[in-house]
């Protein structure tokens, strides 16, 4: 009994600091944790050339193998540029994949949207913060008929993931969706993620590019 005792204890206060295995497979993100999540984003620079810039905010006592995906959608206006975000992944540790590959070159009107996989790193020095800044850069585009010269491009908002190595459960009960995505930027297999709805207003941003 004491024994017993004691190993309840353990389990109560390591999951306080995040993903133990407990018998029911959850691993232990709070209610109160997830109510503490936020996104916000925001677009930088000018022209056809932009910066994408996604701000994740949360109560910072969570597991510390806890990993986040944003799944951001670009619209055929807009393309990450596979070269540009390998020489990032060097130099400053951005973590991008590209689903498909992409035609730099390619005018909107003869392209197809696509999906990029964010991996935000935490910064060791703000641990309440994921932000990613992703260059993103407008196709060019027919001159419009209403000729304006410039067309707008919406980015609706990511999707939002969450994983934690060796945890198949990371709420405590209710319908979760869990969505496949590549496990790492460095390693490919799928793994399943558990989407989070984030109950906020996701406005859409936008950039607006010269058309014609
Ligand atoms: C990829 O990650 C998954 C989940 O963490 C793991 O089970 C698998 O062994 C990893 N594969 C490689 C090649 O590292």
């Amino acid at each position: 009994m004491v024994i017993l005792g004691h190993f309840c204890i353990l389990i109560v206060s390591l999951g306080i600091f995040g993903a133990i295995k407990a018998d029911d497979g959850y691993c232990g993100l709070s209610g109160k944790w997830m109510e503490s999540l936020t996104l916000s984003r925001d677009i930088l620079k000018s022209g056809f050339h932009r910066e994408l810039v996604t701000l994740v905010e949360c109560d910072p006592s969570w597991p510390e193998e806890l990993q986040v995906l944003l799944v951001q959608k670009l619209p055929r206006g807009a393309y990450g540029d596979p070269y540009q975000l390998a020489s990032l992944r060097q130099d400053t540790g951005l973590q991008v994949l590209l689903d498909t590959e992409v035609d730099l070159e390619a005018p909107a009107y003869e392209s197809s949207g696509f999906s990029m996989f964010v991996y935000p790193t935490r910064d060791a020095q703000n641990p309440k913060i994921l932000q990613t800044v992703v260059p993103i850069h407008g196709r060019y585009h027919r001159p419009s008929d209403s000729g304006q010269g410039w067309e707008r491009i919406e980015i609706e908002p990511p999707r939002l993931l969450l994983r934690a190595d060796g945890c198949e459960q990371l709420l405590p009960s209710g319908p979760h969706v869990l969505v496949d995505a590549p496990c790492s930027v460095h390693n490919l297999s799928l793994c399943k993620w558990l989407e989070i709805h984030l109950p906020q207003d996701q406005r859409h941003v936008s950039l607006e590019v010269p058309s014609g």
